[in-house]
């Protein structure tokens, strides 16, 4: 796959500038309110004393990765604070091809654009695993394709774009298939809150010195522009020190992240019920319904979310291009993403994300469309 700057910005850019009103399912940024808590947290945080204005440790907040620890069951040395689950990606797949033998980053087709945007730029060569029909990857596939040039395996449960959630088995495998090449498996849990299957087990209940986890409150608390998010690294005792190394390259970088939402997310973590949690995959899955029931009105196949808020579509003879993505905004009046963008398995399907709370307008739209 080549990869050029993010392609939903030309999306987007092509959405706005259209002259009709036009639902937005490109993105993922939650159109829900965060809770109440992290706006209290952000309100007393402004009356601090001086000294906690200043910076904080590069690694982050001792309180926040001390609670995170304490809610995941590990240890706090191995959390690091990062600029949402991005910069942790990024400082993880880094990280990866540098003290991990091979040179070469294994993804899943499709995959979350950004991964294959950060491969390119870090010159490594990409091999590509295709989703099976369900939209899993099947272990045996990544070990036919993994070899000693191996260095670093991503992985995303809940998976965006395909919504599948992977169970703590398929995980297993993969992390041996890491372990037996000398890779790194780098798991991106950020839509960890939205699994509608239950199966949902977090890549941390897999002991293994080769599992990188990433992950953020981004989504979790509908805080996409707060940018916190963090990284768990592997015990230093039993794999080099990736977190010490990681925390260099993030302090040349950013120097550290920024205090303040640290702060409100640490009180909104002891501070927010799971009703707020609850209520939101509440309405997602609502909108899973109502989306996927007007689908199989208009004869599209389409995947049917375990997790995350993106629904993967294919119409009969109407091809997921930029062509008919733009077609689909002038004459449908609905934005989402051609599913080129996200690979070559898919390439024929869209995806839509389902954070918009017009997703009965655009239910609507589409089925006069492809009447
Ligand atoms: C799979 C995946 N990982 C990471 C991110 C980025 O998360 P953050 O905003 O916390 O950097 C996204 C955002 O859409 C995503 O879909």
């Amino acid at each position: 796959m080549e990869y050029e700057t993010p392609q939903f910005f030309r999306v987007m850019q092509y959405a706005s500038a259209a002259e009709r009103d036009v639902v937005d399912m490109v993105s993922g940024s939650p159109d829900w309110d965060p809770p109440e808590s992290i706006r209290t947290g952000l309100a007393e945080y402004a009356q601090a004393n001086a000294s906690e204005f200043q910076y904080p440790p590069s690694v982050g907040l001792d309180a926040l990765r001390e609670e995170i620890a304490a809610r995941r069951g590990l240890q706090r040395k191995r959390v690091m604070i990062t600029n949402g689950a991005g910069e942790a990606n990024h400082l993880a797949m880094t990280e990866g091809l540098a003290t991990f033998s091979g040179s070469r980053i294994l993804l899943v087709d499709p995959v979350y654009p950004y991964y294959a945007g950060r491969a390119s730029m870090l010159a490594a060569e990409v091999d590509y695993v295709a989703a099976d029909d369900a939209g899993y990857v099947d272990p045996e596939a990544v070990r036919e394709r993994a070899s000693e040039a191996t260095s670093v395996i991503v992985i995303n449960s809940p998976n965006n774009p395909l919504g599948v959630t992977y169970g703590r088995k398929r995980k297993r495998e993969l992390a041996g298939i890491a372990e037996e090449h000398d890779a790194l498996l780098v798991c991106d849990e950020v839509y960890d809150h939205f699994d509608y299957s239950g199966r949902f087990e977090s890549a941390l209940a897999i002991d293994s010195p080769n599992v990188v986890v990433t992950n953020a409150f981004s989504k979790s608390l509908a805080i996409t522009g707060w940018r916190v998010g963090y990284a768990v690294f592997p015990d230093p005792a039993e794999q080099g020190d990736l977190l010490s190394n990681a925390r260099t390259r993030h302090m040349l970088t950013n120097v550290t992240c920024s205090r303040p939402p640290q702060a409100a997310v640490l009180y909104a973590l002891s501070n927010t019920s799971p009703t707020y949690y609850e209520r939101t995959r509440k309405l997602l899955r609502e909108r899973i319904e109502q989306f996927t029931t007007a689908l199989d009105r208009a004869g599209a196949d389409y995947t049917k979310p375990e997790g995350g808020f993106y629904v993967m579509a294919r119409f009969p003879g109407f091809p997921g291009t930029f062509e008919n993505v733009e077609q689909l905004i002038d004459e449908a009046g609905v934005a989402g993403m051609p599913g080129e963008a996200f690979g070559d398995a898919r390439a024929d399907w869209f995806r839509f994300a389902l954070v918009t709370s017009r997703v009965e307008a655009a239910v609507e739209r589409l089925a006069a469309f492809f009447e």
